[in-house]
Formats: C-alpha cells, sequence, structure tokens
C-alpha cells in the first residue's frame, strides 16, 4: 500500500458512518469511509412507468448537476430504464450537453406557460437510445416573472409532467443553481431530490440553506419529498483538500451521502463540447464507470426502478 492510500483509508476510516460489520471488514474501503460496494446490475424492466421524479439541485453553480443529469441518465437508460429529462435552466446546458436544437423548437418555458398545450410536442430523443429530453433556452428566464401572479404557481411542471409520467421509469430534472420559482416548482413536482456537491470549502454552507428550502417545501407543498442523496464530484483523492471536504460531508450528512464519487476530469468537459454521454464519449474511462455505478446504487437504494 503506497503512503498516499495508508493515510487515504486513514482519514476514511474516521467517518462517522464508517462502522464497517465484521463480515464487511474484508471489503476495501471507498472515499466516504464506507465499503465499496460494486452493487448488482439492475434487472430489466418488463414494463415501463409510472416515472419517479427527481430533481437535480444546488442553487451553489458548477457543481455538476448538469453533468451529473445527462450521465446518469445516459447509465439508466444502458440499463433498460426508459428515462426522460428535463432541462429547467435558462442556459441550456443539459440541451447542448447532449446535442439537442434548443431554438425554434417548443421548450419546457412554452409548457408552463400553457399547461393545457401536449407536453409531448417538446419531447426530443436523444442520440442514446431510450434516453428523451425536453430542452430549454435563455426564454425561460423570463419564466419566473410571467409565473409568478398564476395560481398554484409552485405545482406548474408537476402538472406539466403528468402528462408523460407513465411513459417514463425516472425523470430528471436538471435545475438552475438558484432557489426561486423554478427549483420550488421542480422540488414540489418530486419525488426525491438529489444533490450534486463540488468537494471544495464552501460546499457544505450552501448544502444546509439546500437541506432547509426542501424541509420548506415538505411542509408546505409536497409532503413526501424524498432527499435521495448527496453526490460528491469533482474529488481528487490525490489532493487531503478534496478528501477533508468529503469528511465533513460525510460528518455531516453520515448514510445520505452516495458512496458512489465522481472523480474530477476533463472528459467531462470534452464529452459536453462534442454533445455526448460519457458513455458515449469514452465508454472505458473511470468517469463513465462512476456514472454507471452511480445508477446501479439508486437502483439499489430503490431511488428509480
Ligand atoms: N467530475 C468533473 N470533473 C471535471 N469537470 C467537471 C466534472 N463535472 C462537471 N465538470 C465541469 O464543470 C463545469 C460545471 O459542471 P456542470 O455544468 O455540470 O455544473 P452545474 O452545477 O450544472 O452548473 P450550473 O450551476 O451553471 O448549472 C462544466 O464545465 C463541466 O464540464
Ligand atoms: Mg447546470
Amino acid at each position: 500500500m503506497t503512503d498516499t492510500q495508508g493515510k487515504k483509508q486513514a482519514t476514511a476510516s474516521k467517518a462517522k458512518t464508517a462502522r464497517a460489520s465484521k463480515s464487511e471488514a474484508e471489503v476495501p474501503l471507498g472515499p466516504t469511509g464506507r465499503p465499496y460496494h460494486g452493487f448488482p446490475t439492475p434487472t430489466p424492466l418488463d414494463s415501463h412507468g409510472p416515472a419517479r421524479i427527481i430533481a437535480m439541485c444546488n442553487q451553489k453553480g458548477g457543481v455538476g448537476k448538469t453533468t451529473t443529469t445527462i450521465n446518469l441518465a445516459a447509465s439508466l437508460a444502458k440499463y433498460g430504464r426508459k428515462v426522460l429529462v428535463v432541462d429547467f435552466d435558462p442556459q441550456g446546458a443539459l440541451s447542448a450537453g447532449l446535442g439537442i436544437p434548443n431554438h425554434d423548437v417548443t421548450t419546457i418555458y412554452d409548457l408552463l406557460l400553457d399547461t393545457k398545450r401536449d407536453a409531448h410536442e417538446a419531447i426530443v430523443a436523444s442520440t442514446v437510445e431510450g434516453l428523451d429530453v425536453i430542452p430549454a433556452n435563455i426564454d425561460l428566464s423570463a419564466a419566473e416573472v410571467h409565473l409568478v401572479n398564476e395560481v398554484a404557481r409552485e405545482t406548474i411542471l408537476s402538472r406539466v409532467l403528468r402528462q408523460v409520467s407513465n411513459e417514463y421509469d425516472v425523470i430528471l430534472v436538471d435545475c438552475q443553481p438558484s432557489l426561486g420559482l423554478l427549483t420550488v416548482n421542480a422540488l414540489t413536482a418530486a419525488h426525491g431530490v438529489l444533490i450534486p456537491m463540488e468537494c471544495e470549502f464552501f460546499a457544505l454552507r450552501g448544502v444546509a440553506l439546500l437541506i432547509e428550502t426542501i424541509e420548506k417545501v415538505r411542509d408546505r407543498l409536497n409532503p413526501t419529498l424524498q432527499l435521495d442523496g448527496l453526490l460528491a464530484t469533482m474529488y481528487d483523492g490525490r489532493t487531503l483538500h478534496s478528501r477533508e471536504v468529503l469528511e465533513r460531508v460525510v460528518d455531516a450528512f453520515g448514510g445520505d451521502v452516495l458512496e458512489t464519487v465522481i472523480g474530477r476530469t476533463v472528459k467531462f468537459p470534452d464529452a459536453s463540447v462534442a454533445g455526448e454521454a460519457i458513455i458515449q464519449f469514452a465508454p472505458e474511462h473511470a468517469a463513465a464507470q462512476a456514472y454507471l455505478r452511480l445508477a446501479r446504487e439508486l437502483v439499489s437504494r430503490g431511488a428509480v426502478a
């Protein structure tokens, strides 16, 4: 064992949730300090729907929400799940990252403004089999202003998704970096929330505020909303900083921190430029394997069928 690996294991084993049972003592510890399981390949589904809706949320920008939405969705589709991703950010990064045109097409904004409009009009197939997209563009930035005077303004996305929910196993909503009305709509429509967080020092503060918002939405609008997990992204096990941040995250959130950790690699920006998911762009790369593992973990935890 190298010195670095030794230190990593020592740090990891201090984490509060790292109490491995005796039978698991032989399994090596992963970056979160828990035994590192592979998770079984999900069993194929005979039929599809109704979808579990998951909001990908963090009001901090650039933490890997869109990257996770694209790559988790593609991984779940590879395991035979029917997946819809909703671009819910006026930046349109999700649409671009999957190579989907988002100008002069029907977008999520059109559906929000007219909930009588057929949501199928906006659905576009991606180049990944089993993965569909509802695109967004800059028009969506006007939505908060338009929707603010609507009746039941927090439930508009929920009403839109209800039209298509029976045709999918999972719907992932890629939120913008804010806790405004659009994000509240996503949290109100969702069954679960997944919080991608970058392994850096200020990450924790933001997540505490986000969890407060989730609790408010649960109290007032969506009593069954679940926290599906926190996903550590951009982890670099070679730096003490990444390891310390992850240890603190595990101390604070325990078993809510997913075992799968996404490493930092330039393959992600490269894949986005190519308009592809990482499992298409570099299927053998550790980053592709990490998102496939995340898909298996979420199926094992019951967050996805
Ligand atoms: N694991 C990773 N390693 C290296 N770079 C990454 C990783 N994940 C994402 N990135 C890159 O970091 C940038 C931000 O990622 P991404 O767009 O997924 O974050 P975001 O949370 O959706 O951002 P925003 O809040 O602006 O919507 C992108 O350029 C992306 O390619
Ligand atoms: Mg994004």
